[in-house]
């Protein structure tokens, strides 16, 4: 095997393209998809800190992972101190290789209440959380951020510094505020700051769409990695390196049903069918056919009823 691109602590890493996490995405099924196809670890979806600690069954399930998966990151959110470490605490139980804090989440229902990309504003408070969370977990700790809440307070050489200097093994930058939430153009020459600031290894994240744009974010940031977002979505092939366009139309027949099928598998059938139609109506736009297919799928009732279509999408 060659050697590892990169280690997050003593955790290697094969590879320099991650999927990033993406709630109401980024699910067991999509990511063993996107794992396979060589995304070099895994995310979970953000689970909130104080649901976990009320032992709510359905956020434990979002912690759900297959072998195959490792290195497998479980991403957490919360405002306060103490819920976010007994919190990581607790689910270190379930294994994971790494725990990883949300920094980044604009939502207001989140980032509002201190939470998310909420922390930011209070970078000191990021310097406890991780100092605490670095010394009472035994995996290694990384942090999500953006670059501040605002043009006005961009932070992120700060946080960036304090997070390494509070024992993060690894930092994740999406290179927008969260005023900006998707608006505009990622900034990449903030990622390269970010990279410029710390000596542990950085995953530039936003706006990357291709494999020519993966090339072209590690060369103008010197980022060790890049996490690849929306662009995954219906598209996981970038994980190989592919364009959208050289997968062959049997490839992405093959796909869905893949997708289709571990959804099932995962969730059962009626959730697992609507959950996947997500996924599907991406991976088809802008494919001839893709309007009668995305018909056929909105109007099933179940997954049979779809399965020639999927099969004839070749
Ligand atoms: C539908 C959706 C859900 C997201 N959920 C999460 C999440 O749970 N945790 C997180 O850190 N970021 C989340 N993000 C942000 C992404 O991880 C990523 O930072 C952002 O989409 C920018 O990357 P991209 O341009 O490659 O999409 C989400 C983004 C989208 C579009």
């Amino acid at each position: 095997m060659n050697a590892p691109s990169f280690y997050v602590r003593d955790v290697p890493i094969y590879g320099n393209t991650v999927l990033a996490p993406m709630s109401g995405y980024s699910d067991l099924p999509f990511r063993s998809i996107c794992r396979s196809l060589g995304s070099a670890m895994s995310y979970t979806e953000f689970v909130a800190a104080p649901g976990l600690l009320r032992n709510i069954p359905s956020l434990y399930r979002k912690l759900l992972f297959t072998p195959a998966e490792r290195p497998i990151v479980f991403q957490i959110y919360g405002a306060r101190e103490d819920e976010l470490v007994e919190a990581a605490l607790r689910i270190q139980e379930l294994q994971p290789d790494i725990i990883d804090i949300n920094m980044g989440c604009w939502s207001p229902a989140v980032a509002d209440n201190g939470a998310g990309a909420g922390l930011l504003c209070d970078p000191s408070k990021i310097g406890h959380i991780f100092a605490r969370l670095t010394q009472a977990l035994e995996v290694p700790v990384t942090g999500k951020i953006r670059l501040g809440w605002d043009d006005s307070s961009l932070n992120h050489r700060l946080v960036a510094r304090i997070l390494a200097e509070n024992g993060a093994s690894l930092i994740a930058v999406h290179g927008r505020t969260k005023a900006q939430a998707y608006k505009g153009n990622a900034n990449w020459q903030a990622i390269a700051e970010v990279c410029q600031t710390v000596s542990i290894p950085v995953l530039g994240n936003g706006d990357v769409k291709s494999p020519a744009d993966i090339t072209r974010m590690m060369a103008e940031t010197g980022c060790q990695g890049v996490m690849i977002g929306r662009a995954a979505i219906g598209n996981p092939w970038i994980f190989a390196h592919k364009e959208r366009e050289q997968v062959t139309p049997a490839e992405r027949a093959e796909m869905l049903i893949r997708h289709m099928t571990l959804a099932i598998e995962y969730y059962g059938a009626e959730l697992g069918f609507d959950l996947f139609q997500r996924h599907a109506t991406k991976y088809i736009s802008g494919f001839a056919g893709a309007a009668h297919l995305r018909a056929s799928l909105a109007n099933a009732k179940n997954p049979s009823g779809v399965l020639y279509e999927l099969t004839a999408f070749a």
